[in-house]
């Protein structure tokens, strides 16, 4: 499609929506006209998805972004002039890392958007949701390095007799997950803080799942982590945990390899795998293989 005739496409799109999704109508507006100037390509490729797409992800959009700028306190405008962190250097230093980036309003903002249709997010999502029917009632979750609590929200919405959990090294990820949570009017069910994974402040055996979804690569040790998941998992209790393979980000302070490392790490810690997907995801700057998993306790 050429770039004016996508232009046209998108404000007749827009127009067509305004009633029924004005944040979503504002969102993409506003990101169109970033496109002109600054990542015409990248955006494009975006915008063209969404075109593409049937109306529920318009409405998906319009939802998304009415919660990030509850969680934010912000509007559109706001949104858009959001000072993105770009201070991240190669050293790779968790202490420069938080500070830096987790510790920022836009962090937990940039990483919710995601869900509006970054593939590895959505697959995220959706390996959960295959899983739901496995948990029993009054299941107790721990969700580790819950970052904006897309998925924390998720997990509570499906049982309203499941309880969560969790930590997350931010503070800032903490204040938008728990607006987050209570604008979804599952609050009350969870107990969020800050807090490291690394050393969770929970007793042994508690927990009937833990999720650690894209947070272990997180940390130089992943190993060390895990092991600290399994000691707050109940025996026969589940591990949800989601690993990419091959994506030396900045943030990443280990770098899997192969996902033969992964299957290997959880068999290390003493996990049985019983279920693990690898997908393979194109990037601009490359593709990458995300893993996904589901362990138990044995
Ligand atoms: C890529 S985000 C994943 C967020 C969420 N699990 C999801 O999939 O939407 C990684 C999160 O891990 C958190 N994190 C990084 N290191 C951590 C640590 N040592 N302890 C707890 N949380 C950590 C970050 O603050 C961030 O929110």
């Amino acid at each position: 499609m050429l770039y004016t005739d996508f232009g046209k496409t998108l404000e007749s799109r827009l127009r067509s929506r305004a009633d029924l999704y004005p944040h979503a109508t504002e969102y993409h507006r506003v990101r169109f006209e970033q496109t002109i100037h600054h990542l015409l390509h990248a955006i494009l490729k975006q915008a063209a998805a969404l075109i593409q797409q049937p109306d529920v992800s318009w409405k998906n959009t319009e939802e998304i972004v009415s919660d990030i700028l509850h969680c934010g306190e912000m509007d559109v405008a706001q949104l858009f002039s959001l000072e993105i962190p770009n201070e991240l250097t190669a050293d790779r230093d968790f202490e420069a890392v938080k500070t830096k980036l987790y510790e920022t309003k836009y962090y937990p903002i940039g990483e919710h958007l995601n869900y509006i249709s970054f593939p590895p997010a959505l697959e995220r999502k959706a390996f959960i949701h295959k899983h739901f029917s496995r948990f029993k009632e009054k299941s107790h979750f721990c969700d580790l390095g819950f970052g904006p609590g897309v998925l924390t929200a998720f997990i509570l919405e499906q049982d309203a007799s499941w309880q969560i959990e969790g930590v997350d090294i931010s503070k800032d990820c903490l204040h938008h997950a728990q607006r987050l949570l209570q604008k979804k009017k599952v609050l009350a069910r969870s107990t969020l803080s800050v807090g490291d994974v690394r050393s969770l402040p929970y007793p042994d055996d508690t927990f009937d799942v833990v999720t650690a979804v894209e947070v272990l690569e997180h940390i130089p040790n992943p190993e060390a982590g895990l092991a600290e998941a399994m000691r707050v998992l109940k025996p026969g209790g589940h591990v949800i945990t989601a690993l990419p393979v091959q994506l030396p980000m900045l943030m990443h302070l280990y770098d899997f390899d192969t996902p033969d490392e992964v299957l290997a790490l959880y068999e290390k810690v003493g996990l049985q795998v019983v279920d693990f997907e690898t997908k393979e995801f194109k990037l601009q700057a490359g593709s990458f293989t995300d893993t996904f998993a589901l362990s138990v306790n044995p």
